[in-house]
């Protein structure tokens, strides 16, 4: 039986608390909810029958045997809550994006490493259904090693009357979906050499920029095209599905609307469905994403409990939130700029 408390009980909040009650046949026992409006974690637990309930995370630690955290809080706070989870030997999960900075990020990942204390951040777009299956067919080895891909998430569905906090933040889309499609970027690509990106603010009533295209050069030679909007004015509007051009040096694999996944190789396409495990708590659009966040916690469990690091560790999330860094540099001066780290 894995123990698991949540801190943070709010928009996306939901979504973690059914994939962790879903978990239950994989012996995962959701046993208290924190939220400092304590009105929001009595909420939760009515609603997923957890027995714990508190308003502060070190209250939480010190009263209940936990085997996880799961932080799922804004980004300012992540850097105090990990610490406070790790200094009380937690393993914990955060969600996305990891910190607040670089900075905060490593100073994360070191304190996780120097106490021996598991860390792994909720990256999920890359487990959602069709990127998976994509994965698994270039690691077959049937479109040969992969030297070029677009990466695309263009949307204008309405996320800011769910998270109205995404209106003020200055620096949005890179932070809030950049993280997302660069880590699709690595994850089929691996590691940059350098980026360039062009960022737009095109909604004026929104402070940050909500536009960026990005290219990205990978250590490997190959190439990448990470393009991400909250303004793409398109119908029909795919939002929250992740749109993938994957070349190779035998083949292809093509994720396009709605799930369809094609495969070109030996001079032959196929077409594949690639779809979300839809589950009653599921809602539209949001079901591949849902069913991403429940991927996502059963990888890092599984991971944790065979002493293993998780695909999504924090040493691993520092290096998108580095080419994030890299991608507003990049943006600012007009040059490709070399990640840090
Ligand atoms: N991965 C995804 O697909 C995805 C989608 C949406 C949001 N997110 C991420 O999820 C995180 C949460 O976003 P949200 O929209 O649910 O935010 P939210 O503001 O709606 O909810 C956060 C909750 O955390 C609580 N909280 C803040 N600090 C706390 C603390 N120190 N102790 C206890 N509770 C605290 C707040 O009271 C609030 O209820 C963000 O990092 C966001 O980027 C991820």
């Amino acid at each position: 039986m894995t123990r698991v408390g949540v801190i943070g009980c709010g928009f996306f909040a939901g979504n973690h608390l059914n994939a962790w009650k879903q978990l239950a046949s994989e012996g995962v026992e959701l046993v208290a909810v924190c939220d400092m409006d304590a009105s929001k974690a009595r909420a939760a637990a009515e609603a997923f029958g957890i027995a714990g309930v508190y308003s502060d995370a070190a209250a939480m630690l010190a009263a209940e045997k936990l085997d996880l955290v799961d932080i799922v809080t804004q980004v300012r706070s992540h850097r105090p809550l990990v610490e406070l989870c790790l200094n009380a030997g937690v393993p914990t999960i955060v969600q996305k994006p990891f910190g607040l900075s670089l900075d905060d990020c490593v100073a994360m990942r070191d304190l996780s490493e120097r106490l021996g204390v598991p860390l792994a951040v909720h990256e999920n777009f890359r487990f959602q259904a069709p990127l998976q299956l994509a994965k698994e067919i270039l690691h077959s080895g049937e479109i040969g090693e992969a030297n070029w891909a677009r990466i695309n998430f263009r949307t204008a569905h309405d996320i800011y009357t769910g998270q109205p906090y995404l209106r003020t933040e200055q620096k949005l889309v890179i932070n809030d979906l950049g993280v997302h499609v660069l880590d699709v970027a690595r994850f089929f690509l691996g590691e940059a050499k350098h980026i360039s990106a062009e960022t737009q603010h095109r909604r004026p009533d929104i402070a940050g920029e909500d536009t960026a295209t990005m290219l990205v050069r990978h250590e490997s030679g190959a190439v990448s095209v990470a393009e991400c909007t909250y303004d793409a004015r398109r119908l029909p509007d795919l939002f929250p599905q992740v749109l993938l051009e994957l070349e190779g040096t035998r083949g292809s694999v093509v994720v396009k609307a709605d799930y369809e996944v094609v495969v070109t190789a030996n001079g032959a396409a196929r077409t594949i469905m690639a779809e979300p495990d839809v589950q009653p708590w599921m809602r539209q659009p949001w079901n591949v994403v849902q069913d991403s966040v429940v991927a996502t916690c059963a990888h890092i469990l599984q991971a944790y409990r065979a002493g293993e690091m998780p695909g999504v560790s924090a040493a691993d999330n520092v290096k998108t939130i580095a080419l994030c860094e890299a991608a507003y540099e990049a943006a600012e001066r007009g040059v490709a700029v070399v990640p840090r780290g």
